[in-house]
């Protein structure tokens, strides 16, 4: 967080199956499994595209979602389904050791291409929908502090969660 790269509006892909795109999700996936995440947005290594990947097993920190298998999704578009929202804790890469509640909605219907060009579409709710609003914000240079409505639900995770196994999501 503070690296102007984090608030660009990235670039919609407009090549696809290129190696320069396969090397980019190797690298990605690398990125996020080093760090446990389930999810990372291209411009949180300083790619300026819109790409995003996530994906997560229901254990550990995230033993009661639904499991979401490893996904890349390419110039997203999210449709909100019901005008629903829902708190809760999210963490991010860029935002190392913090934990911010942020309102989401809880019901998304999202579209976009795989890195082969072939069409993703997907209905999502809960942490799955949250994750995906969260990814595709990082695309137009928006970090989840932003939204955050109440700071004082804003803070360390070792302050919040003493003890606990809370990735930085
Ligand atoms: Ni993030």
């Amino acid at each position: 967080m503070g690296d102007p790269r984090l608030l660009r509006v990235a670039k919609a892909v407009v090549e696809f199956d290129t190696p320069e795109l396969h090397e980019l999700v190797a690298d990605m996936f690398e990125t996020m499994h080093k760090a446990q995440g389930a999810g990372l947005a291209a411009p949180q290594i300083g790619v300026d595209l819109r790409l995003v990947i996530f994906g997560y097993e229901a254990v550990g920190a995230r033993a009661n979602v639904e499991p979401v298998p490893p996904t890349v999704l390419i110039n997203p578009v999210i449709e909100v389904l019901a005008p629903d929202r829902e708190d809760a804790w999210e963490g991010c890469l860029s935002v190392p050791g913090m934990r911010g509640v942020v309102g989401r909605h809880t019901s998304i219907r999202y579209r976009g291409l795989d890195p082969y060009g072939k069409p993703i579409d997907r209905f999502a709710s809960g942490w799955h929908a949250r994750v995906v609003q969260h990814e595709c914000d990082h695309l137009d240079g928006i970090l989840y502090p932003m939204r955050i409505e109440d700071l004082a639900l804003f803070g360390f995770t070792e302050e919040l969660f003493p003890g606990e196994d809370v990735a930085d999501d």
